[in-house]
């Protein structure tokens, strides 16, 4: 089930849900970086909870409700996060900005009430690299739309 629609796909035993979601499905806003779970740029949603699709078999999927960015449409917390985003200018080649935006609605969705500090979603942002290296107006954004929450 991606964002909110049944997919059936017939693929091989060992591709990827990165592979799957762009290749078969078509949903590109989550990217390809690193191959191997270092960068963060295939961060999706899997039953609310952020994880790196390029490290998960496809297979292992069949009864999970994934969410790519392209869910924005109907998910107002994503809308909030990308809305503070451009009010930092937070993006610079915009690469790595739909795993970090997944990242941080998986937190917002994890934390429930609970309040998010800089420190948690430091940590949190630790699996997701920006290689124009705009940190400081991503952890600014990406805090706002936290604590906004
Ligand atoms: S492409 Fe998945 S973590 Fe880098
Ligand atoms: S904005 Fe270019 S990689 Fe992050």
């Amino acid at each position: 089930m991606v964002n909110g629609v049944s997919h059936p796909v017939v693929c091989k035993p060992f591709d990827t849900l990165l592979t799957v979601l762009r290749e078969d499905l078509g949903y590109f806003g989550t990217k390809f970086g690193c191959g191997i779970g270092y960068c963060g740029a295939c961060t999706v949603l899997i039953d609310g909870k952020s994880a790196h699709s390029c490290c998960l078999i496809a297979t292992t999927m069949s009864d999970r409700k994934i969410s790519t960015i392209e869910s924005c449409d109907d998910d107002p917390v994503i809308q909030k996060i990308q809305d503070q985003f451009l009010k930092e200018g937070a993006i610079q080649c915009g690469y790595c900005i739909p795993g970090i935006v997944m990242t941080v609605r998986g937190l917002i969705e994890e934390s429930g009430q609970r309040v998010i500090t800089e420190e948690i979603l430091r940590g949190h942002l630790d699996g997701n690299i920006c290689r124009c290296s705009g940190y400081a107006s991503i952890v600014r954004a990406s805090l706002k739309a936290c604590v906004d929450e």
